[in-house]
């Protein structure tokens, strides 16, 4: 996971490991997307403080490098045999109230991880032909360009 490439290596980023059963129910309570309490939710979190810009701005980029790193964890996942998924839909300020978190460390994914139930399958996705072109928009001829 923090093998992930990361712009001007800033490594914005910051990680909560939640396991205790006891802080795994609270936390489903407040991401009703997650079904089932899993073993492990990783908070995975932006971390503004070394994000700052020299004129006070934010490096809004650095969201990009958690995204990444959160993929580096379920490609680390899976190869475990373990599944998980990224979860954006979960109440924030509650979040960061039950984590403690900082203001300036924002959460942006919470990622259970557990033993699927199933085995899964390789999941749907748009025909390549369609998202991808060669060379200049639309091209889906890759011998064409
Ligand atoms: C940025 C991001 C946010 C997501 N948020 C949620 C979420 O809040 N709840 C959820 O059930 N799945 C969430 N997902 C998982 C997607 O719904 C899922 O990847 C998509 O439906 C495709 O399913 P698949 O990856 O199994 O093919 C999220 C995925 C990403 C990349």
């Amino acid at each position: 996971m923090l093998a992930a490439p990361t712009g001007g290596n800033l490594q914005a980023w910051a990680f909560v490991a939640i396991q205790n059963p006891r802080n795994l129910k609270l936390l489903r309570a407040f991401a009703p997307g997650i079904i089932q309490p899993p073993p492990l939710i990783v908070a995975a979190c932006f971390d503004r403080s070394r994000a700052v810009k020299n004129d006070g701005t934010f490096w809004d980029e650095g969201l990009l490098c958690v995204a990444m790193a959160v993929e580096n964890l379920l490609l680390a996942a899976h190869s475990m045999g373990l599944g998980g998924c990224p979860v954006a839909s979960f109440r924030r300020e509650s979040v960061q109230a039950l984590l403690e978190l900082p203001k300036h460390v924002e959460p942006l994914l919470l990622v259970p991880i557990g033993y699927p139930a199933r085995p899964l399958a390789s999941p749907p996705r748009r025909d390549r032909s369609e998202v991808i072109s060669y060379e200049f928009w639309g091209n889906h001829d890759a011998t064409r360009g």
